[in-house]
């Protein structure tokens, strides 16, 4: 999306010092090395990412396809292509066990193509015995890097391309922003854009502060900058992504608030919807929701995780709210914008639950109503303070919770969702459904699918769809001129 042009740079002396130039000059290096390899090859060497976890995961996703195809690497689906990029995630156990599984495989793709290149990146990375794991059980992988240096893939490809030896590099922090690279942005007209990195809360469970960083806001002019860019593209929907979007601007030199960044998005004139993720309930203010009550773009959603509904739990989890702060939060957001769709992240099972905590959490989702919540059971990750508590749940009572939690979930949010059945939303119709033939997926404003007979040629498109039946968390319906 930035335009660089690889040919005007000088490659006969050394690198430039300063970033992101120094990135381009190294990306015009990979891209030769690229050339050469298509003309030993008869074709060009291709890459694949695969990305776990987030959104934040995603965008970088983006990032890294963005650098390798100005490189001139061609884009596979298949996993046996020349780059294999796993983009990991640490957040929960479960996520770092399918990566291991899967560097094994890529190990014995390996095998058969003795000149793939394997990188992984992302939050996994950032933890020590993981990346002492890898190099002890697994000799075959090229390159590691880490959440803090994604833009410089270029370099440390040409690193490895050009020494054919194991390229290691993390950082424990930084407080650099480097984001005017290239970016294969997925879609033509829906795109995330990070306004603030990294976490300062340290809620008691959670491992991101300690493999993301420290929050840090980038510049408002660059943000805008950068959807202004998007939406010449055709982008008309535009993500804004941070770990705590509500906290944005308060460590830039001249703070400023979420909201006001907010009401500037809506000032370009081709942006249509904005949304953002995600909420800390602590730092929500009534000057956003202010702002989106009088907005005309930005999407009828919060994303608002709970956690738990249990006060004692919640102290435990350093989340600095209680259950009625919380459900206080949710009146006021109601009162303003009756309409909302709220939705939510519990943990089931954290360190010293009791049955009595288990059920304020069930209290709060009936309470709340919400229009649909992800649920996880509680994963130990070492490094982080909950690590130490002593009272770990026995798995069985998490399962069992968890089952019940899922249940009051699907009655309260199906009693929510039905209410729309009937009435006529605008959607951004996103793909051709690949289940029926002939039927278009499309985005609501609460961030739920409908399914409805259409030409393809509406996709990027804003339309209006009446819901004609809920089939739980989507809908089918008919396009309505
Ligand atoms: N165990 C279970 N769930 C967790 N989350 C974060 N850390 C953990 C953990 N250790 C969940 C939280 C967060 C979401 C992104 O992941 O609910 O909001
Ligand atoms: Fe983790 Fe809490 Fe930060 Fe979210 S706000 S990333 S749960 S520490």
């Amino acid at each position: 999306m930035y335009e660089i042009d690889l040919d005007k740079i000088d490659l006969t002396g050394h690198p430039p010092d300063k970033e992101p130039e120094r990135q381009y000059y190294f990306m015009a290096k990979c891209r030769e090395y690229v050339q050469r390899l298509n003309e030993k090859w008869g074709h060009p060497p291709t890459y694949t990412t695969v990305t776990f976890g987030c959104q934040m995961n995603s965008k970088d996703s983006e990032k890294l396809s963005g650098i390798l195809e100005i490189a001139g690497f061609i884009p596979s689906e298949s996993e046996e292509a020349t780059l294999v990029i796993y983009n990991t995630c640490t957040v929960r156990e479960n996520a770092n066990t399918k990566v291991y599984g899967r560097i094994g495989y890529l190990g014995s793709l390996k095998k058969k193509h003795p000149e793939m290149i394997i990188a992984l990146c992302g939050c996994m990375m950032q933890e020590e015995q993981v990346v002492e794991k890898i190099k002890k059980s697994y000799p075959f992988v090229d390159i590691i890097f880490g959440t803090h240096n994604i833009f410089r893939l270029a370099e440390l490809l040409y690193q490895r391309l050009l020494k054919k030896k194991r390229v290691i590099e993390l950082w424990e922090n930084t407080d650099q922003i480097v984001e005017e690279l290239p970016s294969e942005i997925k879609y033509s007209f829906k795109a995330g854009v990070n306004i603030m990195f990294g976490c300062n809360n340290f809620c008691s469970y959670c491992i991101v502060p300690y493999v993301r960083g420290r929050e840090r806001s980038r510049r408002m002019e660059d943000i805008l900058d950068e959807v202004k860019r998007l939406t010449d593209q055709g982008i008309i929907e535009v993500m804004l992504l941070g770990q705590n979007v509500n906290s944005y601007g308060k460590t830039l030199q001249d703070p400023i608030t979420f909201a006001k960044l907010l009401q500037q998005v809506e000032q370009i004139e081709k942006i249509k919807r904005i949304r953002f993720m995600t909420s800390h309930p602590k730092d929500l203010s009534d000057e956003l929701i202010e702002v989106m009550k009088n907005s005309k773009k930005i999407c009828r959603h919060l994303h608002l995780p709970v956690q738990s509904g249990s006060t004692r739990i919640l102290q435990q989890m350093n989340r600095k709210y209680t259950k009625e702060d919380y459900l206080h939060l949710v009146e006021r957001i109601r009162d303003a914008i009756p309409d909302i769709s709220l939705t939510t992240d519990i943990i089931v099972g954290f360190p010293g639950e009791t049955e009595q905590d288990f059920e304020e959490t069930l209290d709060i989702v009936r309470r709340v109503c919400y229009d649909s919540a992800y649920t996880f059971l509680y994963s130990k990750r070492s490094g982080t303070p909950a690590a130490q508590l002593k009272e770990q749940i026995e798995p069985q009572i998490a399962k069992e919770r968890f089952q019940r939690l899922l249940k009051v979930i699907q009655e309260t949010s199906s009693e929510r969702l039905k209410k729309l059945t009937g009435t006529i939303q605008q959607v951004l119709v996103e793909e051709q459904n690949t289940q029926q033939s002939g039927y278009l997926t499309g985005r609501l404003d609460n961030n739920l699918l409908v399914h409805f007979l259409g030409e393809k040629s509406l996709i990027g498109q804003l339309h209006n769809v009446k819901l004609t039946e809920c089939k739980g968390f989507y809908y089918f319906g008919e396009l309505n001129y």
